[in-house]
């Protein structure tokens, strides 16, 4: 589990976020797909261009996802048991791919925050989308 500081420093750049985790997870998308274009055939339904509403809608999803488990920190399981079953049992996504999209998270967050992004920052939110994809990927057996 993160320890206490490492909650309190997800959640002090989550505040920073605010309203705009969404523009924020819909740039980390857009990286996702043009440095590991392997990412674009879990989404053959979707228009990928850049500055795709499709996508934009996308990324305000995952997007709330990561805030509700931001918010709900202490059970991520259960937060996120309807997204794990989706993962891998309708969607099928190879859990490396979840890693490519943590990386673009963290390159995203670290140029719009430069200042906040110090190395126990980065350890903090690394820890804390792990979690999340750990737990995405827990329903795959
Ligand atoms: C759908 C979250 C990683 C592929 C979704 C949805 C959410 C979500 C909230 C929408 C569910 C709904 O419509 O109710 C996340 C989170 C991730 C993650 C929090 C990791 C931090 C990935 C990765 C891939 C992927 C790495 C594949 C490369 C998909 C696909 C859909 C989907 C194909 C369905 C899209 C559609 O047809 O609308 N995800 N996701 N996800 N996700 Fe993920």
């Amino acid at each position: 589990a993160l320890s206490a500081a490492e909650r309190a420093m997800v959640r002090a750049l989550w505040r920073k976020l605010g309203d705009n985790v969404g523009v924020y997870a819909t740039e980390a998308l857009e990286r996702t797909f043009l440095a590991f274009p392997g990412t674009k055939t879990y989404f053959p339904h979707l228009d990928l261009s850049p500055g795709s509403a499709q996508v934009k809608a996308h990324g305000q999803k995952v997007a709330d996802a990561l805030t509700l488990a931001v918010d709900q920190l202490d059970d991520l399981p259960g937060a996120l048991s309807f997204l794990s079953d989706l993962h891998a049992h309708k969607l099928r996504v190879d859990p490396a791919n979840f890693q490519l999209l943590c990386h673009c998270l963290l390159v995203t967050l670290a140029r719009h925050f430069p200042g906040d992004f110090s190395p126990t920052m980065q350890a903090s939110l690394d820890k804390f989308l792990s979690r999340v994809t750990s737990t995405l990927a827990s329903k795959y057996r």
